[in-house]
This record gives C-alpha cells, structure tokens and sequence, in this order.
C-alpha cells in the first residue's frame, strides 16, 4: 500500500483527549504517517503540557505558538501559520489529507487552510449542533464541516445535522466517542490516584463545578448569577472547582472573587490535569457545568450532570444521559440537586458506539480511504446551494 501521510491538528485541551486515541490506532495501520501539528491556542502548562504527559501523547512535531488573542487573530494566526506547514515538506512531497477534531479555533482555522491548498479534511465529533450562532465553537463547528469531506460523528443527531446541511451518505460515518475512549482506557488509573485524598473529599459526597463559556463568564451579571446559585448550592453538598483562566480573569475583573472565596464549603482549585479531574468526576455525587465534553463523560460516567446551559449540541447527553439543561436559573439548579440527593434524578444511560473503540473505526476508514473515494466539499452535493445556505 502507499504511504499515507496524515496531518494532526490538536489546540486545546479538548483537543487533546480526543487525538490521543486516535494516533494510537492509526500507529497500528504501517502505511500509515502521522505529522502531529500543536497550534499553541492553549499553551500554560496545566492546559496543555500535562495531557501530553497523562495521555501519553508523542511531543508535537510542529509548534505554531499561536497563543491567545481575539477570535479574528487567533484564527488567522493559526490560517496563516498552518499553510506555511502543509507546504513546507522537507521532501516535497504533499500530506494526503488533515485530520482535525472538536471545535475550537484551531480546528477550524487548520481545516480552512488545508482546503484552501486542495488538501482533503477529515473531522473527529462532525454534526454537533446548539443551533445557537452566539456559540463560537457552533461557527466552527459549521465551518469545519463545510469544508471537510470525511465525518465522523459521536450520535445520530449529528448525522441529521450534517444530511440536512447536504453532506452525501459516503461521507459520514457515525463511529461513537474518541474522548470516550480516552476515558475508559484511564478510568482505573484515575481512581486509583489520591486525589480525593489530597483535596478532603470522600467519594459520593461532594460536586464538581467547571465554568468556562464566554456565555456564562464574560457577562457580570450572568457570572454574578451563577456564583449565587453555586454559593446556594454548597449549602447541600459541598463543591470543588477548578477555575480556568478565562473565569478567574473575569471573577476578578467583575470583583466576584472575594464573594466566592467566602463561600467555606467551595473548594476552589487551579485547572487539573486529566488523571485527578477524572479521579473527581468519576465519583463526583453529581457535576454542575458548562463543557460539552464533561455532560459525554459523566453521561459516560452514569453521574448526574446539571448543564449550566440553556441549550446543548449533545443532545443524547440529556435523550439517553444523565445531563439535564438547568440554564442559568437558581431555582432549576435547586430542583434538579435536590432531585439528585434525594435519589430522585434519572439514571440514564450510555449511548450506542460510546464503548472505547470509536478511534479504531476512524482510523480503518482513513488507512482505507483513497483519493477515489473522496467527495469534495460541495462537489458532487445534491442539494449544495442549501449546504451554502448554512453558512
Ligand atoms: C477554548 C475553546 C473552547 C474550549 C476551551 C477549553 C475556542 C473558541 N474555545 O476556550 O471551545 O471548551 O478552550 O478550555 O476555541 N489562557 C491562558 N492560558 C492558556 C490559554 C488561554 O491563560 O494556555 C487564557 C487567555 O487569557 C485567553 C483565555 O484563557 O485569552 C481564553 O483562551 P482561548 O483559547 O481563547 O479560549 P478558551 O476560553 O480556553
């Protein structure tokens, strides 16, 4: 077989989880060549270096050390950056195609600037959608699937999803959950960590609290809500949160820091890696958030989680999960806890293809994918004037 020469796009930490067990699969396909490019759009260490580490995740080949900035210039950064990379092969010769997962700017930023050079694009979590434009990762979400020609997708609303935009059959591919994968392969070794230990906890009897969306932390009022409702509910079961540096920059900006540092039964802590934030979601009595990638793990988990969203692209998360949408209302959050320590909320349960194995059906269908098979984005679309509608 020839060699197929894959280019692996990660950004940020979401990113990570979901590479990791993707690399490993395709490592076992020998024609296989992966080039592992980091943007740099997450770069402190406990964002970044340490899920290499825990992941066992190879040093990236390319660094663009993008950093951070404002939408428009983290995008470009990457854009401009990324084409540099996927024309300067030492011998010449092109990368067959791009694989970028999630949702961030650098997936979508890397899939516009493979496409624009002819370079086919593969998406990892294809089809999500909140159907609510002020998201920034539904803009690249819609972006990036426009442009690839390979999706792979987590849950059959995806699919809908990516019909309904004009993406043909031969394209899609519902294979489950790599962020799940990661998450059965390092369960055990999370729970057999200390981590309850170190920060007091005992398992079952407290909350884990993350809160990171522009949505929810760059508004004074709807953060100071928020706070209120969180300093409400750890007069029921006490919280530790991992603050990540977009919220600790706001509670500070908006002076909420001092009102949630008086809060005694609310552990706050700096971002963790992913082995000890496993360690607290796994035996979390329930998790209060606003990431998508934690309403997958705890509906993977079987622990309630109490979305701090009005809305979610995960829809089979709340369907068939553990997740409810409890918005940012104080008295919805009240309920459903109390639902929770009453031993009244929903059991849920794991959906179809979320069974550790997602990343070894996508990398059988990249090793196996030829140029022959590839269906341009728009080219050969039935209905593609109503896929640039979407846009
Ligand atoms: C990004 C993703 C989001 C994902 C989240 C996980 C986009 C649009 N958003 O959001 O989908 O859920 O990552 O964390 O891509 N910062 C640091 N250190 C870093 C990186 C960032 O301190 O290593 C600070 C900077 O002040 C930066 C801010 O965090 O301005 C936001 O970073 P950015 O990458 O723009 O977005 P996130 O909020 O992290």
């Amino acid at each position: 077989m020839n060699e197929l020469r894959l280019a692996c796009v990660v950004g940020a930490r979401p990113n990570f989880m979901k590479m990791a067990p993707l690399l490993r699969a395709l490592e076992k396909h020998r024609h296989v060549r992966t080039t592992l490019i980091h943007t740099g759009q997450h770069y402190d260490a406990s964002l970044s270096d340490v899920f290499f580490e825990e992941l066992g995740m190879r040093h990236p080949d390319v660094c663009l050390d993008v950093g951070s900035g404002k939408h428009g210039a983290q995008t470009a950064r990457v854009l401009e950056r990324m084409e540099e990379v996927l024309q300067s092969r030492r011998d010449g010769s092109r990368f067959d195609r791009l694989v970028v997962v999630g949702d961030v700017n650098s997936t979508m930023a890397a899939s516009l600037a493979a496409v624009k050079l002819g370079i086919p694009v593969a998406h990892v979590e294809a089809g999500l959608r909140s159907n609510d434009r002020s998201m920034p990762e539904e803009i690249n979400r819609l972006v990036t699937d426009a442009v690839s020609d390979l999706l792979f997708v987590s849950e059959p609303a995806g699919l809908e999803n990516l019909r309904r935009e004009g993406h043909v059959e031969k394209q899609l591919h519902l294979v489950g959950n790599v962020m799940i994968d990661t998450l059965r392969w390092l369960l055990p070794k999370a729970k057999a960590r200390d981590t309850l230990r170190r920060f007091g906890l005992e398992p079952g009897r407290y909350g884990v609290v993350t809160l990171h969306r522009p949505g929810n932390v760059d508004e004074p009022k709807t953060l100071s809500g928020l706070i209120d409702v969180l300093v409400d509910a750890s007069r029921k079961l006490p919280l530790v949160f991992p603050v990540h540096p977009r919220t600790k920059q706001r509670l500070e900006r908006f002076d909420l820091a001092a009102k949630l540092a008086a809060a005694r039964s609310i552990l706050q802590i700096p971002p963790l890696g992913y082995l000890d934030f496993l360690a607290l979601s796994s035996q979390a009595r329930v998790v209060i958030t606003d990431s998508g990638g934690l309403q997958e793990e705890s509906t993977a988990l079987g622990i309630p989680c109490l979305t701090a969203r009005p809305n979610t692209e995960r829809p089979v998360t709340v369907e068939e999960g553990t997740s409810t949408l409890v918005g940012s209302d104080p008295r919805e959050l009240r309920r459903r806890l109390s639902e929770v320590l009453d031993g009244r909320y929903k059991e849920g349960r794991c959906p179809a293809l979320w069974d550790g194995r997602a990343a070894e059906r996508i990398a059988a269908v990249l090793a196996n994918h030829s140029d022959a098979d590839a269906v341009l984005p728009g080219a050969e679309t039935p209905r593609r004037e109503e896929a640039a509608a979407y846009l």
